[in-house]
């Protein structure tokens, strides 16, 4: 970071209070900001770490009508599950508040008025529509009706079947989603945002001036400015938000995506005002030259971030530009896009009740997988390998060893080191400059590749045991044995350091094991604080051990005669049952999900009596059901069709029919006129009637009373 900013104002996009949050949240968004600020703060800088929920907006609005309550309690509920998961993981923002705040409200008012009294708004009137049975307009998302394109049922914004953005007046017959009333166009004033004038100025500021931002970030806010910036309304006929503060503006409220941004402001007031000493003035984490300003959000938030919210504050005045908006890409889950509404997601209040206490497991393995320049996709298999592979194999295996041993030989005493080998050296070479290089990488938000820095010393320690073989050389020289194992314990040191910013649980725990004295200072886990996070790390227990982050990559963290706290083990293994749950979870609700969309095909042209009478369908009893040979698919049935000579039918079923035998005795329909068909080197004469189910799965058609084969269907 260059040296002309004295702070750094870290905001974390505010999730939407209609839902809890997911690994897609954690990972694009939280995880990265966290390590970000832990980093920080780690080296002493002034850092605010601010979040929230963004509790406006129509979502919300659906959400409450779905489950019957009102938007406040919606986002009651939600607001306080998200804040808990925060906590819970660790994510330590110093301030967590909500727009629905009193200071919330008052500064978007005011923020809104002042643009609104300087000109910088323009006032329209457009065509909205209007639900007359309820005397309200709506929101294209509150809006449904035939796509124009598919003729699918489709959303006012968006049709889901083909993928294509809808204005909501290209929708054939639209209706109100609420109560399905048809919908009227009718005149409505709001005021815009003119995006247009600050072009030139945006291309200026971003394409010119900011080549290194990510290049998916420059790329979508360079194809934004490529196009002509229109005119965006900033108010919306709404009644869930924040009045519009205009005389004659009843009804209005200031758009979402108005309002939330501000939050992140009047989250620092509220927090500012809190504590004064500790943080000053809001005015100094967003309106000095002299604070660098950093949006951790997802791809999805680019325009806001990039375009609208620095044209708002620079149409009003006094505020400094975000320095960098490093977006992520999607998390994926198990090949498919996350969604709240589909339940396709892995929840964090569901995680630490199947997984207690592994908050660091999957802090770890979202980081290893982020999406920092692609989409990406999490797999339970991949979570297992991560933890078991790596956590507990390389970095909890090492320094496992490194604590048993210095028990076994010393009671848990760090040996003096002796006069160094070549390879020691190597060694010590190897991890020297492991400080520098997980900086460079956090100071440009690479933080897959820092977490991989990370792990690399504990390979190197890994290596380093097995190389120096101590379990042996104990016999033969117990003098080098001392030595070898005080590297050893330096590099397990050296990685309680390393991995602070990123598994910030597994690190306290191994602090204490190390100096176990100072346990207590070894800095904020729990999320939330009240400010203190925010200080300068302290060390100190008065034995000059520090392992602070300056001191990363030394070799003397611990000092010869330091008694360590007993070695608990820092991760266990992930079994199979545990992820095969996961796995029967999320298999279970992709069936829910698939019953809950089936819908009927549409009904075939219609055929004369004269046509369905060529058909002769018929009642069969099933006297014998053997799978075909060879054949995945065929069952071959014997069938009593009421002639007296057994009929052979072969059906492409078998898949769904784990044992044949289970349909002897069971009477079927069949086509008995249908063309003979050979399958398998088996005449099939005719053909069963299977009813296909909304997965594609088959079920022979059977009757409810004991009719005689043979008997006609008609
Ligand atoms: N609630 C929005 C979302 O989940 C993010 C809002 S970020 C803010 O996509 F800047 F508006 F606060
Ligand atoms: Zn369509």
């Amino acid at each position: 970071m260059e040296k002309k900013f004295k702070r750094t104002t870290v905001t974390s996009a505010l999730p939407y209070a209609n839902g809890g949050v997911h690994i897609g949240h954690l990972a694009g968004v939280y995880v990265p900001a966290d390590i970000y600020v832990r980093y920080l703060r780690l080296k002493g800088e002034d850092v605010m770490f601010i979040g929230g929920s963004d509790e406006h907006g129509v979502p919300v609005t659906q959400r409450a009508r779905k489950e019957g309550i009102t938007p406040q309690q919606v986002v009651d509920r939600y607001h306080k599950m998200i804040k808990d998961s925060f906590e819970e993981f660790g994510i330590s923002f110093d301030v967590y508040s909500r727009t629905t705040s009193a200071t919330h409200h008052q500064f978007a008012s005011d923020f809104f008025r002042k643009l609104y009294d300087d000109g910088k708004l323009i006032e329209r009137t457009t065509k909205q529509f209007y639900d007359e049975t309820t005397g309200t307009f709506k929101t294209d998302r509150d809006i449904v009706g035939e796509c124009p394109h598919c003729h699918a049922e489709a959303n006012g914004d968006q049709c889901e079947k083909c993928g294509r953005d809808l204005d909501p007046t290209e929708l054939i017959n639209p209706r109100s989603k609420e109560s399905g009333a048809q919908l009227v166009l009718r005149d409505t004033t709001n005021w815009f945002l003119p995006l247009n004038e600050y072009e030139g100025w945006l291309k200026e500021w971003i394409l010119e001036g900011h080549k290194e931002w990510r290049s998916n970030v420059y790329g979508q806010c360079k194809s934004w400015l490529d196009m002509e910036l229109q005119p965006r309304a900033m108010t919306r006929d709404l009644d869930w938000g924040i009045p519009v503060p205009v005389e004659g503006a009843e009804g209005k409220v200031l758009y979402v995506w108005f309002d939330a941004p501000i939050g992140y402001i009047s989250n620092t007031k509220e927090l500012c005002e809190s504590n004064p000493e500790r943080w000053g003035t809001w005015q100094q984490w967003w309106q000095q030259e002299d604070t660098r300003l950093v949006h951790f959000i997802g791809k999805d938030n680019i325009v806001f971030h990039c375009i609208i919210f620095p044209v708002m504050m620079k149409a009003h005045g006094g505020y400094i530009m975000p320095d960098n908006v490093p977006a992520n890409e999607f998390l994926n889950l198990e090949g498919d896009k996350i969604s709240t509404s589909r339940n396709w997601a892995v929840w964090l209040h569901e995680y630490l009740v199947d997984f207690p206490g592994k908050q660091d497991v999957l802090r770890y393995a979202l980081t290893a997988s982020a999406p920092e320049t692609k989409d990406n996709d999490f797999t339970w298999a991949e979570f297992q390998a991560r933890n078991n592979n790596e956590l507990v194999a390389i970095y909890g295996n090492f320094v496992n060893r490194a604590l048993q041993l210095t028990q076994k030989y010393y009671e848990g005493v760090v040996p003096a080191c002796g006069e160094l080998t070549d390879y020691d050296r190597e060694t010590i070479a190897e991890f020297k400059d492991v400080k520098q290089k997980v900086e460079n990488l956090l100071d440009n938000f690479r933080f897959r590749d820092a977490q991989k820095e990370a792990m690399n010393l504990a390979r190197i320690g890994n290596k380093y045991l097995a190389d120096s073989e101590p379990w042996k050389v104990i016999k033969t020289d117990p003098e080098r044995v001392k030595t070898i194992i005080n590297i050893s314990l330096q590099l397990t040191a050296n990685l309680a350091i390393a991995f602070e910013p990123f598994l910030p649980f597994s690190s306290k725990k191994l602090k204490g094991m190390l100096k176990p004295l100072d346990s207590l200072s070894a800095g904020n886990i729990s999320g939330v604080s009240s400010g203190t996070a925010a200080l300068p790390p302290t060390g100190g227990d008065g034995e000059g051990l520090l392992l602070t982050w300056d001191r990363l990559g030394s070799i003397d963290l611990l000092p010869a005669g330091h008694q360590l706290a007993k070695p608990e083990l820092l991760f266990e293994k992930i079994e199979d049952e545990a992820i095969q749950a996961q796995m029967d979870r999320l298999a279970r609700i992709k069936k829910e999900n698939e019953a809950a969309n089936f819908k009927a095909e549409p009904v075939k042209p219609n055929v004369s009596f004269e046509t369905f009478e060529k058909l002769d369908i018929r009642v069969g009893l099933i006297k014998d059901c053997q799978k075909v040979k060879k054949s995945k698919k065929l069952l071959q049935f014997t069938i009593d069709d009421g002639t007296g000579t057994d009929r052979t039918i072969l059906s492409g079923i078998a898949a769904f029919y784990e044992d044949p035998s289970v349909l002897v005795g069971k009477r079927i329909l069949f086509v008995a006129n249908f063309e003979p068909r050979q399958m398998m080197g088996i005449e099939s004469q005719g053909m069963i009637l299977s009813a296909v189910d909304f997965d594609d799965s088959l079920s022979v058609v059977t009757t409810t009373k004991d009719v005689k084969p043979g008997s006609q269907v008609g």
